[in-house]
């Protein structure tokens, strides 16, 4: 299927505009979601590994590949996701105030070094929106797929009132989740990753576990995993200082990396702004995916994400210590059952990650 993808589906999508041909993607998915049977059969035989489970963050994910956030923003395709062999998928990043993104042209191919730069902006029909539509999909946690909701901090809000953003989605989504993403790295929304600084940080995820805690005694339920999700920019200090804010406020794992700003080789004469995914970005996440697992000794869970394109390159993830990995522009180069594939070549190691 890959070469086919390569040889015949990619080079059509590709004459279009890069937004066209994600759009005409998940207008696709979003059809075959709909069809819930096929799904579940394909999802069945997809996920399938020949390996047992893997168990993280009470979580039981049925392989090691997820669907990094960005793709299905809305909440619209997650179920088709799944079907083509995802072991779980991140919807998101979704804001609380619906939002149209950046000015287009903001997404730009470079197949040559199959990578991307996006400055999407969080484009999304806000939490209310993805609520209902999680809701109207039955996407409950505890499901054969773990979904992840991926919150961030609508333009329109200040810094100053960003937590209040974060809380309110966090209410508003928990329901469907089966762990919350907090993205606090993205580059295209002003101030964004600056929450990432200690004083930000402190009360986003003081008030962000309160609200956890306070749904959970209400409730009688578990608290909902909360997973950090970092900049490759950081430096190791700075991602020093974020591992213990982690530890401190109990926070479940972490997701290492969202895309970068910085422009390596041949991309130091590329003047797209933006943030930079896919291959170029590997070797940055595994430094920092090794570095959190030295850091804190192999016991906080790491979802590896960055150029993962290959069997090779999401070993390479693991190896560095990650304990699941996800992806997002290597689908886009390899094609939809990219995730099938890595998945199976992931299963005889999982022993070890139970
Ligand atoms: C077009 C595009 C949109 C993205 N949107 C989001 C987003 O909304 N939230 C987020 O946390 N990450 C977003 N990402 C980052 C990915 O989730 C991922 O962290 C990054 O692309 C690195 O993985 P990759 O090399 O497999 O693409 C986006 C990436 C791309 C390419």
């Amino acid at each position: 299927m890959g070469f086919y993808y390569e040889r015949v589906i990619r080079p059509l999508l590709f004459r279009l505009d890069p937004e066209k041909a994600h759009d005409f993607g998940v207008t696709a998915l979003d059809y075959l979601g709909r069809i819930r049977f096929l799904c579940r059969f394909m999802e069945s035989v997809n996920q399938a590994t020949g390996g047992r489970p893997i168990e993280l963050m009470g979580i039981e994910f049925p392989n090691a590949v997820g669907l990094a956030a960005g793709m299905d923003k809305n909440g619209r395709f997650w179920r088709s996701a799944a079907a083509l062999g995802f072991g779980h998928v991140e919807v998101g990043t979704v804001t609380w105030h619906r939002q149209p993104g950046n000015e287009r042209p903001r997404l730009f191919r470079y197949p040559e070094n199959a990578a991307i730069i996006n400055r999407m902006g969080f484009n999304n029909d806000g939490a209310e929106a993805m609520a209902k539509r999680l809701k109207a999909s039955l996407c409950k946690p505890g499901g054969q797929t773990p979904v992840g909701v991926n919150i961030g901090k609508s333009k329109i809000t200040s810094l100053d009132h960003a937590v209040e953003d974060y809380v309110k989605s966090f209410h508003m989504l928990a329901e469907f989740a089966d762990y919350i993403a907090i993205n606090v790295s993205s580059p295209n929304t002003p101030d964004l990753r600056k929450l990432q600084s200690a004083e930000h940080l402190d009360v986003l995820l003081q008030e962000l576990t309160k609200a956890n805690g306070n749904r959970a005694r209400k409730l009688g339920e578990k608290a909902k995993p909360l997973v950090l999700k970092i900049a490759p920019d950081l430096s190791f200090s700075e991602i020093e200082g974020i591992l213990q804010r982690i530890e401190a406020y109990g926070i479940d794992g972490i997701i290492a990396t969202n895309t970068t700003i910085e422009r390596p080789g041949p991309f130091s004469q590329v003047k797209e702004s933006g943030g930079l995914s896919g291959r170029p970005l590997h070797r940055r996440s595994l430094e920092i995916v090794n570095y959190i697992s030295r850091s804190t000794k192999g016991r906080l869970p790491i979802i590896g994400v960055g150029g993962v394109d290959s069997p090779e390159s999401a070993g390479a993830m693991v190896d560095a210590g990650a304990h699941l990995v996800q992806l997002y522009s290597g689908m886009i180069y390899r094609g939809p059952f990219l995730a099938k594939q890595v998945a199976r070549a992931l299963a005889p190691r999982q022993k070890k990650w139970i």
